[in-house]
């Protein structure tokens, strides 16, 4: 037990109540006090004056033992979460990584099924859960070794919850849980998609507001992120996500699995006016690639072999991507926000980054885009999302497939 600040008074009724203490500053004047166990990390504000939250010692002890974030208020709580042990399993990859203050990177380890699920076309539930299972316990000591850090030293460890695959995520919520409950330091559980903005945090000074274009495998979302636990889902696609159009079309033009990196790749030695694609014309900031996924089909039945697999290619892509940036950009215009950010797997796309990096150039609107390993799935987005955003979860805590 180590009392760190706290009035004398205080300090002493600790020592009594709670065993061996040892305090490295006692300040009468102090508001609030900090107790740190092997496990526990206790917050108590204003203990004895006018405005205080709690009136009595055994009213503090009985908030503190119910909830140390409730005791403090969880964003002053999760300042204290400086170094972070991140997993991330809700997909294909195995995870694990260790951030500073939610913004810098000891490690980040990763160990990617891809080649696995390529045969299937892609990603077998089941087999994934076993490889997890096979690769967890290795990234984790793997990112460990890395940062340099001991599981002891860790201030929290943090997990993504959902959306996902269910049976993948309980791989890395259950390893999660096991450092938690052997190290006593608490669990705090990430919603992947809100982790996927947090990526922007890593190596800059961003903070919000802003807008986020998040799109990924499974969404496509412009959300005006108004404060770190704030957000508003301005528009989102009717149907098929980017990330998935980007793959079926990917694999109607023969590229193999996962497609988006393909098209990309192809889309560069092809011609984006070969062919004349729809938009998708959907009111507001809401998408629809079902059309244009169906277009491509059509077209495709009437060509003859071999396919310009290029020209189609760079044609869809530039139909996406013109769509996206036109209604991000329009969001940020009309609600008056300075800043926008790319997050999710087709944020990596190299012609989506090229158009916001333009508008950046030649507006006033600063873009934020994270590094490209950071655009799809990883730790360190996990890590610094917990640091800004966690919310400290029970060993009871369940994963869930689709944002509750
Ligand atoms: O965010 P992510 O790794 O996983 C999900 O949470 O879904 O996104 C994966 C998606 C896949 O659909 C993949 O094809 C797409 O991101 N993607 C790309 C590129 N890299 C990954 N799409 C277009 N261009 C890319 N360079
Ligand atoms: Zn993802």
């Amino acid at each position: 037990m180590r009392l760190i600040y706290g009035a004398p008074r205080v300090v002493r009724f600790f020592e009594n109540v709670l065993g061996e203490s040892r305090f490295d500053k006692t300040c009468s004047e102090y508001t609030s006090l900090l107790i740190v166990s092997p496990g526990i990390i206790l917050f108590v504000k204003r203990v004895c004056k006018r405005q205080s939250a709690f009136t009595t010692l055994s009213e503090c002890l009985k908030i503190l033992i119910l909830s140390p974030s409730r005791a403090f208020g969880t964003a002053q709580y999760l300042k204290f979460m400086a170094l972070i042990l991140g997993l991330e399993t809700s997909c294909d990859e195995t995870a694990a990584a260790i951030v500073r203050d939610g913004r810098t990177v000891l490690a980040s380890e990763l160990n990617s099924q891809t080649d696995i699920h390529r045969k299937y076309g892609g990603v077998v539930p089941e087999v994934a859960a076993r490889y997890h299972l096979e690769s967890v316990n290795e990234v984790i000591d793997l990112a460990l070794d890395k940062a340099g850090v001991g599981i002891h030293e860790l201030d929290a460890i943090a997990c993504t919850q959902g959306p996902g695959l269910v049976g993948t995520l309980l791989v890395g919520l259950s390893a999660a849980k096991a450092i938690s409950w052997v190290t006593q330091k608490p669990l705090l559980a990430v919603d992947h998609l809100y982790a996927h903005i947090c990526a922007n945090y890593i190596d800059t000074d961003l903070s919000p507001p802003f807008i986020c274009l998040l799109v990924s495998g499974g969404h496509s979302q412009v959300i005006h992120v108004k404060a770190h636990r704030e957000w508003l889902i301005l528009g989102e696609t009717l149907d098929d996500a980017a990330g998935e159009a980007y793959d079926k079309v990917a694999r109607l033009l023969g590229l193999g699995y996962p497609g988006g990196p393909q098209i990309d790749k192809v889309a560069r030695d092809g011609d984006s006016r070969a062919f004349k694609f729809p938009e998708g014309a959907v009111k507001g900031y809401d998408f629809s690639f079902s059309g244009l996924k169906t277009a491509v089909l059509r077209t495709v039945e009437k060509l003859e072999q071999p396919l310009p697999v290029g020209d189609l290619a760079a044609s869809f892509q530039d139909a996406v991507n013109r769509v996206l940036f036109r209604k991000t950009h329009q969001a940020a215009k009309e609600l008056g926000v300075s800043k926008i950010v790319l997050a999710g797997g087709v944020a990596a796309n190299s012609d989506l980054r090229k158009r916001f990096t333009q508008l950046s150039e030649e507006s006033e609107i600063k873009v934020f885009m994270p590094a490209l390993k950071y655009c799809t799935d990883n730790a360190a987005m996990v890590a610094s999302c917990a640091h800004f955003a966690g919310v400290e979860a029970g060993l009871d805590c369940m994963a869930y497939s689709r944002q509750p």
